[in-house]
């Protein structure tokens, strides 16, 4: 029974069940066994240099009190420019809100667009935390099925069928998680004229930009005409700056004020030090820091796919164009997900997580898998589940 001086909105807040695997892990390690982890969404690499180097510099100059809540307006410029550089897209700066992580971008995005009783559609799988966020707003989060035949995003059809006047957003993410799908502009104007037709606001997630293996890279939805997109970003996954918690939100003008009254009160601004450090991520040595670990993550992808391809699971036809997981279905060895995870992680010390985590679309017949760690790591796994399942 739960304490009936808790909130019932915060009580349905569902664990994020890859954090209990992680614990499991850490005993499994404690007792001494080497547990291989391809469960976190997060790469081995540290930091890139020059970003520590700034944030050191930004300590010892006591650059430690508040910056304004919408962010260092050096580094709004600095994203904006980065817009320009990389897609020749012209961005006011006003529109940049820096956050603490994604995961502050999307309570304020969230915040100024979800009333009580409003939806908002979500893919399932998708991001977890998302649905939960949107509870606490007080929203309706409303699951999509994606699925291959759907290349992981939402069919228009679909969409027609959720998109009602009740409806606030939909939230996508480009590259996605678990599934590591992309969309091209097409798909995503297609989408975006369908959203706003309806009089809802497209937020794509696109926390995974940069990371993208394919010839081209995927496009901004920031390129897309209208003021019904925003889009959310992070210096946590291309920039290795999880620890940073060090995000940001472009928003169209019509939140502009909305969004900056939210970041005042919700938590003021965000970390002084790490928006310092993040200046340098944009300085050509950090660029080729981390397109030398875009090409590390795609090697790593290519072994990691051919691998459980090898195996027996089933990864599609084609390896995810972007990310840093692939996400399995695993029917054919007739375990359910959660099983499959659990007795991997107890029989086999690897550690990967559960299509459940994701959401209920066909989540019991997947599981995703993070190739967050060097080859030879991801080739030894390989080995131990190729012993385990001959076992
Ligand atoms: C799709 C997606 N969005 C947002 C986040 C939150 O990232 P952060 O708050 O570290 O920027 C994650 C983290 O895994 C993610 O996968």
């Amino acid at each position: 029974m739960s304490d009936s001086r808790l909130s019932s909105v915060a009580l349905d807040v569902e664990p994020f069940r890859v954090m209990a695997l992680l614990a499991r892990g850490k005993a499994l390690e404690a007792q001494g066994h080497r547990v291989l982890h391809l469960e976190i969404g997060e790469p081995d690499f540290p930091t890139p240099e020059p970003v520590v180097e700034a944030g050191q510099r930004a300590l010892a100059a006591g650059l430690t009190h508040y910056t304004p809540a919408a962010g260092l307006p050096a580094l709004r410029e600095a994203i904006a420019q980065d817009y320009r550089q990389r897609y020749g897209l012209e961005l006011d700066p006003r529109r940049v809100f820096v956050t603490p992580g994604a995961s502050g971008a999307l309570q304020v995005v969230l915040g100024a667009l979800v009333a009580p009783g409003r939806e908002v559609l979500l893919t399932d799988p998708g991001y977890p935390c998302n649905r939960q966020f949107v509870r606490l707003h007080g929203g309706v989060p409303v699951s999509i099925a994606v699925d291959a035949s759907t290349n992981g995003q939402p069919d228009a059809q679909d969409l027609a069928r959720h998109l009602g006047p009740r409806c606030a957003a939909l939230l996508i993410a480009s590259p996605a998680n678990p599934t590591g799908a992309g969309l091209g502009l097409e798909a995503l104007e297609r989408l975006r004229r369908q959203v706003s037709e309806a009089g809802a606001v497209l937020i794509v997630d696109e926390i995974y930009q940069g990371l993208e293996y394919g010839d081209a890279p995927l496009p901004t939805a920031l390129s897309l005409p209208g003021d019904s997109v925003v889009v959310i970003n992070s210096f946590s996954k291309f920039y290795g700056m999880t620890g940073w918690r060090l995000g940001w939100a472009v928003v169209p003008d019509f939140m502009i004020d909305t969004v900056e009254r939210l970041a005042q009160n919700v938590y003021l601004a965000a970390s002084t030090l790490s928006q310092h450090a993040a200046l340098a991520a944009f300085a050509p040595q950090t660029r080729a820091i981390l397109a030398a670990r875009r090409q590390e993550l795609r090697a790593r992808r290519d072994v990691l796919w051919q691998g459980l391809r090898d195996l027996g699971f089933d990864v599609g036809t084609a390896p995810p164009q972007g990310a840093f997981y692939i996400y399995a279905n695993i029917a054919r060895f007739g375990l359910d997900g959660e099983t499959l995870s659990e007795r991997l992680l107890e029989e086999a010390y690897v550690a990967i997580t559960p299509g459940s985590d994701f959401g209920v679309h066909r989540a019991r017949e997947h599981v995703r898998f993070a190739y967050t760690q060097p080859i030879p790591v991801l080739e030894y796994a390989l080995q131990r589940i190729a012993r385990w399942l001959g076992g």
